[in-house]
């Protein structure tokens, strides 16, 4: 059921003609393959990058070898969890050969695919990783380094911000930081999200 709605949504999305400056491709293209989708734990994204277009699978390039990791510190696997991101097209610059951040343009025009897909996912947590996809639920003004590594409930959704886990690439200081926010998570959901 869950599972029909959502390949007629990703199908919806690859017709859909952005319009905001800058170069993207394979909207609709990435799709989590191994996750059971009804865990109620959602891991919300930024956007997909080479890798995740190429395999039509989000996570699964340098960033998302970090997630595998930090996801085993919070006792989950990918099967645990369901991943999608914000933008549901890869921003590219230089004609395809490099990833961008998505923009702000971007974000908003994807936000309605991005309800759509959390309507019929209706989790019971989400999991923001990152400051595009924790901007979602806390607004412009919120900053990752204020709200990760604790729960919220934000226009009554319970939402768990966390690093991006590309942030432990760039900023190696933040890697210990992550890595107990992951082992946060993992105790948060085995008190909070029993089945
Ligand atoms: N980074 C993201 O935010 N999403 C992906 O799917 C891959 C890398």
């Amino acid at each position: 059921m869950k599972s029909k709605a959502l390949q007629e949504l990703y199908a919806r999305m690859a017709n859909c003609k952005c319009e905001c400056p800058g170069e993207r491709e394979g909207a609709g293209l990435v799709k989590d393959r191994y996750s059971s989708r009804d865990t109620g734990i959602v891991f919300l994204g930024e956007a997909p990058g080479g890798e995740e277009i190429k395999q039509g699978v989000p996570f699964v390039g340098q960033a998302g070898r970090k997630l595998d990791t930090y996801l085993e510190l919070a006792g989950l696997s990918r099967k645990d969890v369901f991943i999608i991101n914000s933008v549901k097209c890869r921003p590219t610059k230089n004609e395809g050969r490099a990833n961008r951040k998505p923009g702000g343009c971007e974000v908003k025009a994807c936000a309605h695919w991005l309800e759509q897909e959390l309507e019929i996912l209706s989790p019971r947590v989400i999991v923001t990783l990152g400051d595009v996809a924790l901007k979602k639920f806390g607004g412009s003004k919120v900053r990752i380094g204020n709200y990760h590594g604790q729960p919220l409930v934000w226009n009554q959704i319970t939402v768990f911000p966390l690093y991006h886990p590309a942030a432990a690439i760039y900023r190696r200081a933040l890697e210990d930081i992550i890595q107990e926010d992951f082992i946060k998570l993992g105790s948060w959901l085995k008190n909070n999200l029993k089945p």
